[in-house]
């Protein structure tokens, strides 16, 4: 019997995706290569700041989410030939803080909210910007909390991240259900020791080390049948 849902936020709930067809607006041809890369180099990021100093009061290599987002922008855009103007950066950037939820996430929380289990985001995200797409897609009133790493500054895959969640509600780790839709998210979340929902839309292989995740679906409605 779970007491919490705790959602990734990017990806899971929103959209990055979706960044695709602005990027392909601007860049006629490099639209969906150039969403896919920007997405990798800013993952990247995380765990390089992450890994080259995880001590326990934060890494010393931290910049907020939204800044690795802008900065991996900037790099993919260099190798990949595209001159990014402030114009066309600003005009991405407004997009990504309004990051279109996914057609079931509103719906997904509401029921949860009332079947009286509480939810969460758990995210890399910085404050302000979560708490942006949170409000421009209506889900704050079905979500009990925002957590964001920013209070630990090391990004998922740290353990200190998932533990936020412990720190942030009163749960045990095995009433926590995890949902992910970043395979990467699920693996780390299912070894720090929580039940995982892996959101598997484009029918993905899982990854080839860590246990498999408790659950699998291919949208977010499915998590409503298991819990
Ligand atoms: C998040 C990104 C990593 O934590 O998906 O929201």
């Amino acid at each position: 019997m779970y007491k919490l849902i705790a959602f990734d936020a990017y990806g899971t709930l929103f959209d990055v995706y979706s960044m695709g067809e602005l990027a392909e607006k601007l860049f006629p041809g490099h639209g969906q290569a150039l969403s896919l890369m920007w997405r990798d180099r800013q993952i990247e990021y995380t765990r390089l700041v992450t890994m080259s100093d995880p001590s326990p009061g934060g890494s010393k290599h931290y910049l907020p989410f939204w800044e690795l987002t802008i900065r991996s922008l900037r790099y993919v855009c260099k190798r990949m030939g595209l001159e990014l103007n402030a114009a066309s950066e600003k005009q991405l950037m407004d997009q990504y803080a309004k990051l279109t939820g996914f057609g079931d996430s509103l719906a997904v929380l509401q029921e949860i909210k009332k079947r009286g289990i509480s939810t969460a985001i758990l995210s890399n995200g910085s404050r302000e910007m979560l708490s942006t797409v949170v409000d421009s897609n209506g889900l704050k009133p079905y979500l009990d909390k925002v957590v964001t790493i920013e209070d630990v500054r090391l990004f998922k895959t740290a353990p200190q991240a998932y533990e936020l969640l412990l720190k942030a509600f009163s749960v045990k780790r095995e009433e926590v259900l995890f949902v992910s839709s970043n395979a990467w998210d699920a693996l780390a979340a299912k070894w720090y020791g929580y039940d995982v929902f892996w959101v598997n839309r484009l029918g993905h292989p899982f990854e080839e080390i860590g246990e498999k995740p408790n659950f699998e679906g291919n949208s977010l409605s499915k998590v409503l049948e298991v819990i």
